[in-house]
């Protein structure tokens, strides 16, 4: 007999053990196997403690899993806290109640299209919306209040209108470009998007093969279900990563994840600047709220609503004070190149240019932030000859992000002085429906895309785009469009989205 393996055995936790922690005062949880002493802990937890009080005493890993990379609990709880391992076989298994919506769910997985029915990144959200867990699909999906800026990030495309020429040996095309230096095969990168496993078992890294793949950048987000480690573990050879930062009310928090990155070779910092406060998503809220287990409920005693939602949750990370002042700080512990996220105006710009930074990215967050944000398209055709009037257009690099769905939206940006844009999720809706092979793919079409498209405006590389080939003049246009001509629009028989299969 192996005595070793008896001990070990014989120190495990039970169920009934680790069960009896069941409250506010005594609150043990059990995650991937091993016990935790969280009460202390619990008035501090970002997410509110009733959250974790509805696992008192037991295994709260399913919940625990997809919105905390794996290194939380070594960093944030003290040692003394890790009470070790359970013997699993002893802990009561909750009856799970039978829902009905997620018996749907599963159904319409089975019956969901191939991939190869996909053809355009809307396909993958029209996939996505009907496989996704209800409150992934409602946190990636959700906009701010009313969805207005949401919306409009992808409508503000619809207002350009190509000027193309004809006649230029267009037998090759040449989709490459650089930013902030590095060599890429195609002019976007994978934004920062947060909580990847909420749609992907495996998460964020599943991005970083996508592209590593596709030869494009992924940018690294602070609040990624994946640990940074994971992520830049998961790249290979001289795959550039950049490091999306939301910066933390402890400063010295914010300077290790900083240095941490740069040692690792990220090779950008982007500060996430329009985000003080998470804003109010109402879809992510209401599917919370269904969530709230009634023991929950009773255990009362604080204040805080589970109703906020998984945005909510993480949203105390974040410092509201964060503010110019800080930018000679950050360039003062990092090498990186500093780029400023979020930016909304051209003023802001221009100030980032004089305080010494690298980049900006015209952005309203994926319309999750200020409702009735402008897009970032529009932004850009504001900014562009601004800082060209000033001299200043070869002073910064200026990237935008948001609702962009097809390659021409991507010419588009370029021709008005983006360097490259942001696509965050329409990779997470790929990535949710179909995993690696729906990422490659959702990067192939647009790759197909734009080699078609830049055939079609007459340019061989995307250093020949320019202002000449858009006509911007409905682009600042916030009034709605004209009523329909519903003669046509009723004999017009709509594109279809790909086919589920037929029942088995
Ligand atoms: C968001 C954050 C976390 O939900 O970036 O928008």
């Amino acid at each position: 007999m192996n005595h070793d393996s008896n001990n070990t055995q014989s120190k495990k936790l039970t169920g009934q053990e680790v069960a009896k922690h069941n409250n506010r005062d005594d609150c043990w949880v059990i995650i991937h196997g091993k016990a935790y002493d969280v009460t202390e802990f619990l008035p501090e937890h970002p997410g509110g403690p009733k959250i974790i009080l509805k696992y008192a005493g037991k295994d709260g890993t399913e919940e625990y899993d997809p919105i905390h990379p794996p290194d939380t609990l070594d960093k944030f709880l003290d040692r003394s806290k890790h009470l070790g391992e359970v013997d699993m076989s002893t802990v009561e298994q909750e009856e799970k109640e039978e829902d009905p919506e997620e018996a749907e769910r599963l159904e319409r997985v089975k019956r969901m299209p191939i991939l190869e029915q996909c053809y355009n990144l809307m396909d993958f959200e029209a996939v996505a919306r009907r496989v996704m867990k209800k409150t992934a699909w409602a946190y990636y999906s959700s906009g701010a209040d009313d969805e207005i800026t949401m919306r409009e990030n992808h409508g503000a495309f619809h207002k350009i209108w190509f000027r193309p020429r004809i006649l230029q040996d267009v037998e090759n095309i040449d989709l490459s470009t650089t930013m902030l230096g590095s060599k890429v095969s195609i002019p976007f990168y994978v934004t920062a998007t947060a909580l990847g496993k909420l749609g992907n078992p495996e998460g964020e890294v599943v991005l970083t093969r996508g592209a590593r793949k596709h030869n494009v950048i992924q940018m690294i987000p602070t609040l990624a279900s994946c640990s940074f480690d994971e992520i830049v573990d998961a790249k290979e050879g001289d795959q550039v990563q950049w490091l999306q930062l939301y910066v933390n009310k402890n400063r010295e928090i914010t300077e290790r994840i900083v240095k941490h990155a740069e040692s690792r070779g990220c090779k950008g910092l982007f500060i996430t600047v329009d985000a003080p406060q998470l804003g109010r998503r109402e879809k992510d809220m209401r599917s919370k709220f269904s969530d709230v287990g009634s023991n929950v409920q009773n255990t009362g005693g604080d204040n805080v609503d589970r109703s906020q939602g998984a945005a909510r949750a993480i949203s105390s990370f974040i410092d509201p004070a964060l503010s110019w002042k800080d930018i000679p700080w950050f360039k003062s512990i990092t090498k990186m190149p500093i780029i400023l996220k979020g930016v909304q105006r051209v003023e802001d710009v221009i100030r980032a240019v004089s305080v010494g930074c690298d980049g900006v990215v015209l952005s309203n967050h994926g319309g999750r932030q200020l409702d009735f944000a402008r897009s970032g398209v529009e932004v850009l055709a504001e900014v562009m000859p601004e800082l060209r009037r000033l001299g200043l257009d070869n002073k910064i690099e200026v990237f935008i992000d948001g609702g962009i769905r097809r390659a021409t939206d991507i010419i588009k940006a370029l021709c008005l002085g983006a360097k490259g844009v942001g696509i965050g999720r329409p990779f997470l809706y790929a990535m949710s429906a179909y995993g690696l092979p729906g990422v490659d793919r959702a990067m192939q079409l647009l790759k197909d895309e734009m080699e078609m498209n830049m055939r079609l405006i007459g340019c061989n590389s995307v250093d020949q785009l320019g202002p000449e080939f858009v006509d911007t003049r409905g682009l600042s246009m916030h009034s709605t469009g004209v009523p329909q001509d519903t003669l046509a629009v009723n004999v017009y028989d709509p594109l279809a989205g790909p086919k589920e299969k037929s029942k088995l």
